[in-house]
């Protein structure tokens, strides 16, 4: 494999029934758009990752992500957030082609899905067990390294999300730092693009496959911009390239960000 090519797609928020809406959203056909737009480019696809809120608080919901998903024909990779269910989900995504953390090694790169959620909370924490698994992941391989998890570790400029952010985030770089190898962290649960660096890192937040909160807002605000998914190449050198697609109903088109904030 040379290149490896991912799409990732995060904050789906299904309900139980198909008709459930988010702030005005009918989640579960606006990640079918999303799809369907991924799905035509699908042949240059790796893999598939999603970064959490897979339901919206009724894990009835992952039946719907699973046969969507699951149709794509690509493995998925998923991570819990802090609106799922973690033991319903892994037991409804127990099968391939769906993986629930852990780490997996696609080319060049090694892959690491970090849990950040705690039970009933909206902020989120990488607990001891997890911190460690990170650390043997990133330890274990000589491999090129992108972790993927559900919080943010770094600050939003937004007070109502940057009091719901990983609540030990020092403790999270502590590890990172220690592996030089590792090129990329993105996460979901602020529902908006976001790119930065740190140490050579890159930085990324993906947008959510249905509703999108207003950038820099320190009050809760919902941004009007559309659905959207991340595209990412991963190439054989360590370095990566990546874009945000936002999938625009209204224009029946796309259009495409290069990973700026929005
Ligand atoms: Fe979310």
């Amino acid at each position: 494999m040379d290149m490896v090519r991912l799409l990732q797609f995060s904050d789906p928020h299904l309900f139980a029934s198909p008709q459930g809406s988010l702030r005005g959203v009918q989640t579960l056909a606006s990640m079918q758009r999303v799809l369907a737009h991924a799905a035509a480019r699908r042949g240059s696809v790796d893999a598939l990752v999603c970064t959490g809120d897979i339901v919206n608080d009724e894990p009835d919901g992952y039946a719907h992500f699973a046969h969507a998903l699951g149709g794509f024909g690509k493995p998925v990779y998923c991570i819990p957030g802090n609106h799922d269910d973690p033991a319903r989900l892994r037991s409804a995504l127990a099968q391939p082609p769906f993986q629930v953390g852990g780490h997996v090694d696609l080319g060049a790169w090694r892959i690491v899905l970090v849990d950040s959620c705690l039970p009933r909370q909206a902020r989120g924490h990488i607990s001891g067990t997890e911190l460690a698994a990170l650390d043997a992941a990133l330890g274990g391989s000589e491999r090129y390294a992108m972790v993927f998890v559900h919080h943010h570790p770094v600050a939003m400029s937004s007070r109502w999300l940057d009091a719901v952010g990983i609540d030990n985030a020092d403790e999270f770089f502590r590890v990172l730092d220690a592996h030089p190898q590792l090129r990329a962290v993105s996460w979901g649960h602020v529902h908006q693009c976001f790119d930065t660096r740190r140490r050579g890192v890159r930085l990324l937040a993906t947008p959510s496959t249905c509703a999108q909160f207003l950038p820099h807002s320190n009050e809760f605000a919902v941004d009007g911009r559309p659905p959207a998914y991340r595209r990412l190449a991963l190439q054989p050198d360590g370095t990566l390239e990546t874009e945000v697609v936002w999938v625009d109903e209204a224009a029946g088109e796309l259009a495409s960000a290069s990973g700026a904030s929005a």
